[in-house]
């Protein structure tokens, strides 16, 4: 079997959708787009260097560290963007770190055969993860981790909940098995549902960072930088920042995620027809517009659930 530095996307192992070398300045550019306290940024970084540093040296019975790291908060906050950007940021941290990012897909290995679930975590970690760390310094993504390490306390009897079950006790042994065996691993795993993730699972991340909605001032931040991007195609936008309006616009963003906010400005780029086929008509009116209507169809939602 070819090692799997060398393998392309198609013929990745079961469970693994994308593998990348790492630095990828791509993943630079995501890590500088998401906007969030500085803080966050800082800490999450300073882990995933940490583990890098400190694991092949200390002994575990001195820090019994995982090499595992969980984002949590609400969906769109950027977490994934944030996981991938730090795999690239920490590559950069070392010179000459042959870095590799694995990016898992969660729901390839979930099946409803009995046993199926349990015996495709167990090779993925087992074989695929635990080879890919043998050849290099690895970081692997775990988006959607309540999906793997289901919390067993919550599980009721349908639905194959014994495999479910497996599949969690699978993934447990597999995190402690890698923490002894492979100290150039980490695990960035992600997820906007972290009651339904396994206690035993959240113990063992040695860092859980909460990634917030944007506050009043990140969203007017992100308005900006959406702005400034799509004014580098069509300048006329860009000049919609510096708008008596915006600050207003800005405002209506609260309570929006970053995801939510970007995807407004392109609801207000599609407010006509005419708007649609020339976007750089698009007004600073518009985009008011388009954020209370977002912001209208979200509490409408919320009541209505
Ligand atoms: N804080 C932010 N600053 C700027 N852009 C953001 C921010 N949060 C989200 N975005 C935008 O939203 C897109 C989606 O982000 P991402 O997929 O990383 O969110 P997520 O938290 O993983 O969402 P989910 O929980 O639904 O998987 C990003 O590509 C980015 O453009
Ligand atoms: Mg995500």
């Amino acid at each position: 079997m070819p090692a799997l530095v060398t393998r392309v996307d198609q013929d990745l192992p079961k469970g693994i959708h994308r593998f990348r070398r790492l630095p990828d300045p791509e993943l630079g550019k995501l890590w500088d787009s998401i906007i969030v306290d500085e803080h966050l940024k800082q800490r999450l970084l300073s882990q995933a260097v940490l583990n890098f540093t400190l694991r092949g040296q200390v002994d575990r019975s001195v820090i019994p560290l995982h090499g595992a790291i969980l984002l949590i908060g609400p969906p769109g906050t950027g977490k994934t963007s944030l996981a991938r950007g730090v795999a690239h940021r920490t590559a950069v941290s070392f010179k000459n770190g042959r870095f590799r990012l694995l990016e898992v897909e969660p729901h390839t290995l979930t099946s409803s055969a009995m046993g199926k679930t349990q015996r495709a975590v167990s090779d993925l970690f087992s074989q695929s993860i635990a080879e890919a760390a043998s050849e290099g310094p690895t970081i692997v993504l775990l988006d959607e981790v309540e999906t793997l390490a289901v919390d067993r306390s919550k599980l009721s009897l349908d639905a194959n909940p014994i495999d479910i079950h497996r599949a969690t006790d699978a993934v447990l042994v597999q995190l402690d098995a890698l923490a002894e065996s492979h100290p150039n691993l980490l695990f960035l795993a992600t997820s906007n549902f972290p009651q339904a993730i396994d206690t035993a699972f959240t113990s063992r991340c040695d860092l859980v960072l909460q990634v917030p909605l944007p506050n009043r001032d990140a969203c007017g931040r992100i308005l900006k930088d959406c702005i400034a991007g799509l004014g580098k195609t069509y300048p006329a936008i860009g000049c919609l920042s510096s708008s008596p309006e915006f600050d207003q616009c800005a405002a209506e963003c609260v309570g929006l995620d970053g995801r939510a906010i970007r995807k407004m400005v392109a609801t207000a780029l599609a407010s006509t027809p005419e708007t649609a086929m020339d976007p750089a008509r698009v007004t600073i009116a518009d985009l008011l517009a388009a954020a209370r209507a977002v912001k209208q169809s979200r509490i409408r939602r919320g009541k209505a659930t």
